[in-house]
């Protein structure tokens, strides 16, 4: 039996991830701070076992009371393997240094990078301990490898994430334990995070108008075709440890 964990489940990428892993029989615990009661019903109507869990992933002491409690609930299960998707990000501060405000850059890294090395980090210390082969897939950004003018922290906090991957992998290997860590990066979607990187300034965030193109050309994917291709990748490819993973590549393969 597999589980699958979902940080930001609540809408976006997370949601579609979500829905692929139920098509795929998968028990899912999705993890944000609004519920999507959509998924609660496709749960049910598949007979799934589903669960929401209200976490505020930039507050350190929930997640460690969060994630405690769901790691020791699923490990008593005993399962074959459990899937950690940590994809919840947030784009803010969309802004340039020097006029940067303290509370969304603290926001910003405690979301997209201080909680995703918590998170593994208690997984991979639990499973020390079981038979369960934990997979974990940290959602990325091409911003992590792009220095772009205006996204500052984010660039920093996704290219943290990329380097955490990459430096876990690693030592998993060099513990010869079963678990594989990989990174993924998406592509530009159409999702909320478009539309507050939309709603910025011009004078906050030099690429504006390439990006506001991006949705009048219908250049935007789908978060759906994007979490089907990670979806086969994961559950029916050989994800390779400590790589990180293109939505161009798995498009093209
Ligand atoms: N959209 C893009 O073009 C794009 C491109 C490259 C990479 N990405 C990455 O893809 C991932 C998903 O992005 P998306 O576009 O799907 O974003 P989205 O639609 O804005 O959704 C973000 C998700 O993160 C959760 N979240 C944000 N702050 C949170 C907090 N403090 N505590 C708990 N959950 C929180 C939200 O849940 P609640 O609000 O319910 O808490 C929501 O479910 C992110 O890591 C993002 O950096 C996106």
């Amino acid at each position: 039996m597999k589980y699958a964990i979902i940080t930001g489940a609540s809408k976006g990428l997370g949601e579609s991830i979500a829905k692929h892993l139920l098509q795929e029989q998968i028990a899912v615990v999705s993890v944000s701070r609004t519920e999507n009661e959509e998924l609660k019903n496709i749960a049910i109507s598949k007979g799934m076992d589903y669960k929401h869990i209200s976490c505020n992933l930039s507050l350190e002491t929930e997640i460690q009371e969060v994630f405690m409690e769901i790691a020791h609930c699923l490990f008593e299960k005993n399962p074959t393997e459990i899937l950690l998707f940590n994809n919840a990000g947030v784009i803010e501060p969309i802004q340039k240094v020097g006029n940067l405000d303290q509370t969304p850059i603290i926001r910003n890294i405690k979301v997209n990078l201080i909680a995703p090395i918590l998170i593994t980090n208690l997984f991979l210390s639990k499973a020390q301990l079981t038979n369960t082969k934990v997979t974990v897939i940290n959602v990325t950004s091409g911003a992590a490898v792009r220095s772009i003018e205006g996204w500052s922290v984010y660039c920093s906090s996704k290219a943290g994430l990329n380097m955490f991957t990459q430096t876990t992998a690693i030592e998993q290997a060099e513990l010869k334990t079963e678990n594989t860590i990989i990174g993924f990066s998406p592509g530009i979607m159409d999702t909320g995070m478009q539309e507050t990187i939309r709603s910025s300034s011009e004078a906050a965030f030099k690429e504006l108008e390439k990006f506001k193109e991006f949705k009048e050309k219908n250049l935007l994917l789908e978060t759906d075709a994007v979490a089907s291709r990670l979806i086969d990748l994961v559950l029916r490819g050989t994800p390779e440890s400590g790589r990180v993973y293109h939505i161009k590549e798995l498009l093209e393969s």
